[in-house]
């Protein structure tokens, strides 16, 4: 059995699990305890760690089954790890998303079946720049006054990935309070960069309630902003946050390996 503590940020979400070595196998026991965690704090993140691409994938495992990314990206020979990078090798990209900043998104929620847990792996990272903030859509939900939360229970917005090639023929919808089927509670469910208009209403009184939806759900009391170091892996819960990258410098190199979560998976 593995003993561990958990420490959380302070902030409105997310903690760090010290005292795991994560190239080992960990006992049901533990995977429990871990997984409770989870859904407690939303992100988990894990410090100095030194594990090979089947050591992420084991430990995905833990958290439901974890599939080949829907973006393509070849010469994997692990074909569910995905690189995340800036770097260019023989004038070839190595991972996908370049060094710009990414707005505020829940993974994969241009799908009908979105991302449910995502864990990235941190190989080389920038002096400064590349982090990644996490909010907490609990928070933000709960925080509402009364009048909005009805205003909004029972709505459905359409989600779309700005690269039209991504997206489903259909157009995909999801409610705009979503409800998190593992802990029951209720998460706004909408971003800046993948939400594309709240359905069956007129263009710019949706666009208005989905504005003021998402400054506040992006508010900084809900937010915690991660700083990398080589050796972190931190996994989050697209069910109840949404996430954005800062930029850094281009000539500096970020590279990480990403596994994905589908499905309701076993947290
Ligand atoms: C992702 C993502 C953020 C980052 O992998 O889904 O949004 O910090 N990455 O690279
Ligand atoms: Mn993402």
């Amino acid at each position: 059995m593995s003993t561990f503590e958990v420490i959380p940020t302070g902030r409105a979400l997310g903690a760090e699990v010290i005292g795991l070595d994560l190239r080992r196998e960990l006992d049901e026991y533990t995977v429990g305890r871990l997984r409770a965690a989870f859904l407690d704090h939303c992100v988990l993140f894990f410090r100095g760690q030194e594990i090979s691409q089947a050591d992420l994938v084991r430990f995905t495992r833990y958290f439901g089954n974890p599939v080949p990314h829907v973006r393509p990206q070849p010469d994997r020979p692990i074909e569910e790890i995905f690189v995340i990078s800036n770097v260019t090798e023989d004038g070839k990209p190595i991972g996908a998303l370049g060094s710009e900043g990414i707005p505020f998104h829940s993974d994969l929620s241009y799908l009908p079946e979105p991302g449910t847990v995502s864990l990235l792996y941190a190989l080389e990272i920038p002096d400064e720049g590349g982090e990644t903030m996490w909010a907490n859509g609990y928070a933000a939900y709960e925080a509402l006054d009364p009048d909005m939360q009805t205003r909004i229970n029972g709505l459905s917005a359409v989600h779309r990935h700005p690269i039209d090639a991504l997206n489903t023929p259909e157009p995909t919808t999801h409610p705009v309070v979503r409800t998190h089927p593992e802990t029951g509670r209720e998460v706004i469910y909408v971003s800046p960069h993948l939400t594309y208009r709240i359905t069956g209403m007129e263009r710019e009184v949706g666009q208005a309630l989905l504005d003021e939806l998402i400054a506040h759900a992006t508010h900084s009391r809900f937010v915690w902003k991660h700083i990398w170091q080589v050796g972190d892996l931190v996994m989050w819960d697209n069910r109840c946050t949404m996430h954005r990258r800062t930029p850094f410098d281009d000539r500096q190199r970020r590279v990480m390996w990403r596994t994905q979560v589908f499905g309701a998976g076993t947290v």
